[in-house]
């Protein structure tokens, strides 16, 4: 694991394994602790916390929901269902959550706010001002986790729209999540195959661990603040270009190959400048994705994406390649933004749209972790390695100049003792300054 023990950083006087910090002469106001603590850059490898939501094996390349494959879901079950298996940790045979009813108090905001806005903040934006309307207090509940999940697809769905010039489309309650946003984003009934593949695309971006972003949100809880609060925070971290994704990356990467015959020679060149290809590597995973696996899968069904896909497939094999020979040091392999960028092209959306569709998805993870936190809260408060200097002082004050008195004594007291500093008024010293106006007597 990268990171430094503190009791290592000895060439700074003031760190301490104890406090950090040493006082005026250099002695720790503590006594030393028994054990280093150790400080992993990016908290990387740090255990923070405990959590029964879902398992990442990183080195097997499994995701598990509640002990469930992750693959398995996305075949058989539904976003709906897979939010409530989040939330409760129970398989619901059925389970309907449509997008919620977006209040024109919302719908307010999202108008007076520039249609150039990326849609990341248009959202965060949008579930700021539906929590500040409805006020919700800590702790989370499932009712909370629920209504945020169903009106976020209404927010961003209104938001694509105004943009626009277009006006809202009322959510219809009879379909579900995916399904509901592609309706309000159109205005019309998604085909079901599209619905289908966006509903399995949420599924897969439903939960992950303790991401940047369902960290953030951990972090909020913890605190006792209000979940809108957590989801808000989390929106923040996911818009981090480190975190939210590359699947328009992907989509972009792929139009500049153009063909497969241009594969290699393109991929070799962007690792030569430095570059990353995009849709490999990950911080966890050193296996295939099992997210990437799964969209495939979706993509596959998707019409209209089978040139896509077949140029997609080929120029896989080509970078996994490239990647194993140019970077031997590392393990690089597909991750699951290289097939959500088919999912979400083949079911028709936008490319400034995937990374706040994704926050859509992940709604129910993060709002699942915050119930499940708030159950057994600590306030999240890490120590820090102060680098800083030493206690010292102030310069001392450079004397200040005393003008001399002029005209009448102000009063026929005489002064004794020490004389005092002379009042900064601009009266007394005779200087002119701004005209008070009193106050006349009622
Ligand atoms: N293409 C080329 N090289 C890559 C790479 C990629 N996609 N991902 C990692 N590497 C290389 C780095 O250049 C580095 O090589 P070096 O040691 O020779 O400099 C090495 O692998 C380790 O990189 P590091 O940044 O420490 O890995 P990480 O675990 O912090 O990064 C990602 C994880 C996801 C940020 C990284 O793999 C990446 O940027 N991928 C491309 C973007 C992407 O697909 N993001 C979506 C993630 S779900």
């Amino acid at each position: 694991m990268p990171g430094v023990t503190e009791t290592a950083r000895a060439d700074h006087p003031t760190a301490t394994a104890a406090t950090g910090i040493a006082d005026a002469t250099g002695t720790p106001a503590d006594p030393p602790v028994a054990a280093a603590r150790t400080y992993s850059p990016g908290l990387e490898g740090v255990i923070a916390g405990e959590s029964s939501i879902a398992y990442v094996d990183g080195a097997a390349g499994r995701l598990l929901y509640r002990g469930y494959p992750i693959g398995e879901l996305v075949e058989h079950g539904t976003y709906a269902q897979v939010a409530e298996l989040l939330w409760t940790g129970a398989w619901p045979a059925h389970a309907h959550l449509p997008c919620a009813h977006l209040p024109s108090d919302v719908a307010a905001v999202l108008r007076l706010i520039p249609p150039s806005t990326h849609p990341m903040d248009a959202l965060r934006t949008g579930i700021s001002a539906w929590g500040a309307g409805r006020g919700m207090n800590w702790p989370p509940t499932l009712e909370q986790a629920r209504a945020l999940t169903a009106i976020a697809p209404s927010i961003l769905a209104a938001f694509a729209r105004f943009r626009q010039g277009l006006e809202h489309v009322e959510a219809d309650p009879q379909l579900d999540l995916a399904a509901g946003f592609l309706y309000q984003l159109r205005g019309e009934r998604p085909d079901p195959a599209a619905a289908r593949a966006l509903d399995a695309y949420f599924i897969v971006g439903a939960e992950h661990g303790f991401n940047a972003s369902t960290f953030t949100a951990l972090v909020i809880t913890s605190t006792k603040s209000d979940l809108t609060s957590g989801v808000c925070g989390a929106i923040g971290a996911l818009k981090g270009p480190l975190h939210g994704g590359a699947p328009s990356e992907v989509v972009d990467q792929l139009s500049q190959i153009g063909t497969p015959e241009h594969a290699e020679a393109w991929l070799r060149d962007a690792v030569a400048r430095g570059e990353r290809l995009m849709g490999f590597g990950h911080r966890v995973y050193k296996a295939y994705d099992p997210r990437a696996a799964a969209l495939r899968k979706v993509a596959e069904g998707l019409s209209g994406m089978a040139d896509w896909l077949a140029l997609a497939v080929e120029v896989e094999d080509v970078a996994l390649r490239v990647l194993a020979e140019l970077k031997p040091d590392h393990i690089l392999k597909t991750n699951v933004e290289y097939y959500a960028a088919a999912v979400l092209q083949g079911v028709g959306l936008p490319p400034d749209l995937f990374p706040a569709t994704f926050a859509l998805a992940r709604h129910a993870g993060w709002t699942a972790h915050c119930i499940e936190y708030a159950a057994t809260s600590r306030l999240i408060r890490p120590d820090v390695i102060y680098t800083g200097p030493e206690e010292r002082h102030l310069p001392a004050p450079a004397p200040v100049a005393r003008p001399k008195a002029r005209g009448p004594k102000a009063s026929g007291a005489k002064a004794s003792g020490p004389k005092a500093p002379i009042a900064a008024s601009p009266r007394a010293s005779g200087a002119r300054g701004p005209k008070v106006r009193r106050p006349k007597a009622s």
